[in-house]
């Protein structure tokens, strides 16, 4: 079981949250204009949003007319910013760690999640919990970090630079799949590598469909704004699946 709440340690927390209140941050810039590419229509849905922290997306689910939000994440601190920027009518914020979701007693017509999955130690597990609570027809649809992002066991890889060029990246531990701690805003955040394979091969097992598999990219509009996003094109920092429950 998951066994970390780094969100809630205050070093972290005022470190991430200083980084998402930048506007070009890889968030902004790649992972999230991908994200919204592939969402479907949710008006008068259920969206369910796992380790939805700031509650940013939950919101945005809630604009676009979703009948009903769950936005689940371990994080109090990430929860009590999400509760004050971004609460709305049909948005219901819960504390808990989304390995807990064969406890809701509803299901939904979308499961989000961005950025959150790298955390658990359960993912196959969690895939199946996933697909009891989503409605025939349902979407998944997450982001994690990528598994050549996630590799490296003690430390991260690394790119390699031809003067200020980045020619390649170097990483190692690919096809040994676990624990990963990294120094992130504070040292020893948890994290869990798996394989490309490992991820698919979870939510098929789990009795999902495929649809989509997307490494973004950044656009020009990103690249004139943040030029060293240009390293994207040598490794992808996310993976992002979409999958549906036919
Ligand atoms: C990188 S943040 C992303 C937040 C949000 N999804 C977004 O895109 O802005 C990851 C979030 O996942 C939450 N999280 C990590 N592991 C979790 C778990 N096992 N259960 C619930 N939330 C978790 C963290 O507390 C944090 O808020």
């Amino acid at each position: 079981m998951y066994d970390q709440n780094v969100y809630d340690d205050e070093k972290f927390f005022n470190g991430y949250f200083a980084l998402r209140q930048t506007k070009d941050n890889y968030n902004v810039l790649i992972e999230q204009p991908a994200m919204s590419k592939l969402i479907c229509a949710v008006k008068d849905k259920c969206v369910l949003d796992l380790g939805c922290g700031f509650g940013d997306n939950c919101a945005q689910f809630a604009r676009m007319g979703a009948k009903r939000v769950v936005g689940i994440d371990i994080s109090e601190k990430m929860l009590s910013v999400a509760k004050k920027e971004n609460s709305h009518e049909t948005v219901q914020y819960v504390h808990s760690r989304f390995e807990n979701i064969d406890t809701l007693n509803e299901k939904f017509d979308l499961v989000y999640s961005s950025l959150a999955f790298h955390y658990t130690d359960e993912f196959d597990v969690l895939m199946k919990k996933i697909y009891a609570v989503m409605n025939e027809g349902a979407t998944l649809l997450f982001s994690q970090e990528h598994p050549i992002a996630t590799a490296t066991i003690d430390g991260n890889g690394h790119y390699n630079y031809d003067g200020d060029e980045p020619v390649s990246y170097t990483f190692s531990h690919y096809n040994k799949s676990g624990k990963r701690t990294v120094e992130w805003f504070v040292k020893g955040v948890q994290k869990y590598h798996r394989t490309f394979a490992q991820v698919i091969n979870a939510v098929a097992q789990a009795g999902l469909t495929v649809t989509q598999v997307v490494e973004p990219t950044p656009d020009e509009r990103a690249l004139s704004i943040r030029p060293s996003l240009r390293k994207e094109f040598i490794k992808p920092s996310f993976l992002i699946v979409k999958a549906v429950k036919k």
